[in-house]
């Protein structure tokens, strides 16, 4: 899909543009957007809406073949009651545009909907909240079969129709727009290729070609180089498999030199049987969405590479598999991290963390503004939250409250939301051990919490935050694929740290 802007003033006006389709929305009531207004030149518009055809509900539509004008389609948009559009219903509406455009005999179609009118957004959130529906709505996971899916005829070229003024900051946000969807493209696509494929060693591949298209600093440690860096943590979740372990370091220098990084971390566990706690059967397909947090890592420099973010950003994964095997981690076995804490393993199955710890632990030599760890960590922040938040957790202090309402409001904006969690010393209690400095699992209760907990011992020299994306990042049953979440909070949270 291509895009672009039209900026509409008087002698360039909406009546006067020649497309194959013209989107415009209507309001409940039969009240017409001025966008409507403009077009309803014969009463064409207000006739469909008396004739019933159209409540204006949000996410409503109908299909005009008017006998006269440059537009040889009106497509009407419900947006629902006039006045102050909800953001909810400015989705739906999106949708609805999305599916109808598909379907379209138009290769071309302008849209100008009310932009500028959405309760509490600017138009730089509406015009990414069309062109982030409309890139999801011809995303396809076909590119392992054999036969494509049916590619229909559908919209190919849009153009997005503002008012004159708004013509700079719109040209702005489309292009940070496309870079986002293209990230969040790149995130699903890694999230949904077979394990077989998605190999340590083909992340490592992807990270290296991202550096090369944005030229971006980038170094992939490999066995040895993490054995003298004594990462025994991350090493015993390797053992048991067959294919080598990387560690991706890619590097996005866009501020000024001497700026302390933010640093995003993320678990690139391409496939989690559980090791010698193995999971169950049923299911454990999924598992390779298990390197969701690495894919959104990768997603986000995709796009803050595109967009040329002027900002210092350090994107870090440990990437391996955690397979049984008669050299694989035993229940019991008792590792040296980095860090020097010693973690006695009572669940293989707890490897998210055991990976994780060591990245937290090197990342202390960028001295950074802060760190994201980015995970599929528990099962329990599923039971917790469901599909719809990210769990959010950090420290209770006040740099830490400071980011977590940074990302929690960034979260908000692209409706990729998180919710915060608790990280209190109670919780921590849960993870000790009678061997060993910690152990690697705290039992049942608040699974999420202690997980996070188990993290929060490995980031005390910087000011960090762990994001739990095992219940946003994909989706399960006959809607089955990756969702590219949370490459939209973490992009927008940059965005406005560059813009500070
Ligand atoms: N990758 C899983 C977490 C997960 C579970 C993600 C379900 C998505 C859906 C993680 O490595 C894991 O197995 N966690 C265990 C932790 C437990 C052993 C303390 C879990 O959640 O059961
Ligand atoms: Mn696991
Ligand atoms: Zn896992």
């Amino acid at each position: 899909m291509d895009f672009s802007i039209k900026a509409f003033n008087t002698k360039n006006a909406i009546a006067e543009q020649k497309t194959g389709c013209v989107v415009i929305g209507v309001f409940e009531n039969n009240k017409l957007s001025a966008q409507a207004k403009l077009l309803d030149g014969k009463g064409l518009v207000s006739a469909a809406l008396k004739s019933g055809d159209i409540t204006g509900k949000a996410g409503s539509t109908l299909l005009l073949h008017p006998a006269t004008g440059h537009a040889k389609r009106i497509l009407l948009v419900g947006m629902g009651p006039e006045g102050s559009i909800s953001d909810r219903n400015f989705i739906s509406a999106a949708q609805a545009v999305a599916r109808s455009l598909t379907n379209l005999g138009s290769a071309d179609a302008l849209l100008a909907l009310p932009v500028n009118e959405v309760q509490g957004r600017d138009a730089s959130w509406s015009i990414r909240t069309l062109i982030l529906t409309l890139r999801e709505s011809v995303y396809r996971a076909d590119a392992l079969k054999s036969k494509k899916e049916d590619v229909t005829n559908g919209v190919k070229r849009v153009a997005l129709g503002v008012d004159g003024g708004l013509q700079a900051a719109a040209r702005q946000s489309l292009a940070q727009s496309i870079a986002i969807a293209n990230g969040l493209e790149l995130t699903k696509t890694l999230g949904n290729l077979p394990p077989n494929i998605c190999t340590p060693t083909y992340l490592a591949n992807t990270a290296k070609q991202i550096a090369k298209d944005y030229k971006l600093g980038i170094e992939v440690l490999d066995r040895k180089q993490l054995e003298a860096l004594k990462m025994g943590s991350f090493l015993s979740v390797t053992q048991g498999s067959e294919q080598p372990p990387k560690f991706i370091v890619l590097k996005h220098m866009g501020g000024k030199p001497k700026d302390a990084p933010v640093v995003l971390v993320g678990k690139g566990i391409t496939f989690d049987t559980g090791g010698i706690s193995l999971k169950p059967g049923s299911g454990m397909d999924e598992m390779k969405y298990d390197m969701c947090g690495a894919g959104s890592v990768l997603g986000t420099f995709r796009a803050i590479g595109e967009m040329q973010l002027k900002l210092n950003i350090i994107g870090v994964i440990p990437t391996c598999e955690n397979m049984p095997s008669g050299r694989a981690t035993r229940p019991g076995d008792i590792v040296t991290s980095m860090s020097g804490q010693t973690i006695e393993i009572l669940n293989t199955d707890a490897e998210g963390r055991l990976i994780l710890c060591d990245a937290l632990t090197y990342v202390e030599r960028f001295k950074p503004a802060c760190v994201i760890d980015i995970a599929t960590l528990t099962g329990a922040c599923v039971t917790a939250l469901g599909h719809h938040n990210t769990g959010l957790f950090t420290r209770h202090d006040n740099a830490h409250d400071e980011l977590a309402n940074e990302l929690l409001a960034a979260g908000k904006y692209s409706t990729d939301t998180a919710w915060r969690m608790p990280v209190e010393e109670p919780y921590q209690e849960q993870l000790k051990s009678n061997f060993a400095d910690i152990a690697n699992i705290g039992g049942p209760p608040g699974g999420s919490i202690t997980g996070a907990c188990f993290l929060e011992r490995f980031s005390r020299s910087y000011t960090w935050a762990h994001l739990d994306i095992a219940g946003t990042a994909w989706r399960g049953g006959a809607a089955k694929g990756a969702t590219g979440r949370p490459v939209p909070l973490l992009t927008t949270f940059l965005i406005n740290r560059a813009s500070q």
